[in-house]
């Protein structure tokens, strides 16, 4: 048997500080810059996952402001993990690839990459553009041809989630396209996303959804408007055992922190 733990941590938000109370304007919540913002967050949270014995991460999205882009890889170079990214929409690719590139991938201009062993597929997706798009749909169609097993990491959830912020404006725009060729597909498929802020597991047919924790602050989940817990703060821990896959959300609090 092959056993795989990764952890799988998301929305940083470094230097950007939550503007309480005010309107999401296109899909976005509102912040101010304050630099180094959320660093210390992250910084738990990675030394958290390295107490833990961990050796892979897979980050999901949403690092912050662009000039925090390279404190964000200089943090991540004072742990020996190996790292996968994917984008958030607050990210651009230009930006990340001056730090971490996966090699030339098959869709022009998208972060979209695999990799296989005999058990399982790792399929990574760009949701950048707050949607996958015609192109990287038909590589992601092409991917999952044959496959029985597939894990998918993308920022936003493809199934809806019963929250406010599902109907805000902030939901993956081809979504239900993208749902489509899931639940078409002969694969039992995981999909691992952040974007949300909150802790949600949704399951239809062959696809499973485990939405995570961010690193920077949560939204709360059951609110008649949407609400944030700037107290609370974490990540994913995924078990893979060949096909199975076993998940489970860690949170922190700083004034606790480790517990
Ligand atoms: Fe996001």
């Amino acid at each position: 048997m092959t056993k795989t733990t990764i952890a799988f941590l998301t929305d940083t938000h470094l230097g950007q500080r939550l503007v309480m109370n005010s309107e999401v304007a296109g899909g976005k919540m509102r912040y101010d810059s304050e630099a180094e913002q959320h660093e210390d967050r992250l910084r738990l949270v990675l030394d958290d996952i390295s107490r833990r014995g961990i050796a892979d991460i897979v980050f999901g999205g949403d690092i912050g402001t662009a000039q925090s882009v390279p404190g964000f890889f200089e943090i991540l170079k004072g742990y020996d993990f190996n790292t996968s990214v994917i984008l958030g929409n607050h990210d651009t690719y230009d930006d990340i690839k001056r730090y971490w590139f996966a090699g030339d991938g098959d869709v022009n201009g998208k972060l979209c990459y695999s990799y296989a062993d005999r058990h399982l597929k790792r399929i990574f997706l760009d949701t950048s553009d707050n949607m996958l798009g015609d192109s990287q749909h038909a590589w992601l169609q092409r991917e999952l041809d044959g496959a029985h097993n597939a894990v998918i990491f993308v920022h936003h959830p493809i199934l809806a989630v019963h929250t406010p912020v599902d109907r805000s404006g902030a939901a993956l725009r081809d979504r239900d396209k993208v749902r489509s060729l899931l639940s078409g597909v002969d694969c039992d498929v995981t999909i691992i996303s952040g974007h949300y802020h909150m802790v949600d597991e949704t399951r239809d047919a062959n696809i499973r959804q485990f939405v995570s924790p961010a690193v920077s602050y949560q939204i709360v989940k059951q609110s008649d408007e949407l609400h944030a817990d700037v107290e609370a703060f974490g990540y994913r821990i995924i078990e893979i055992k060949d096909a199975r896959i076993y998940t489970q959300a860690v949170l922190l609090n700083q004034a606790f922190p480790g517990r």
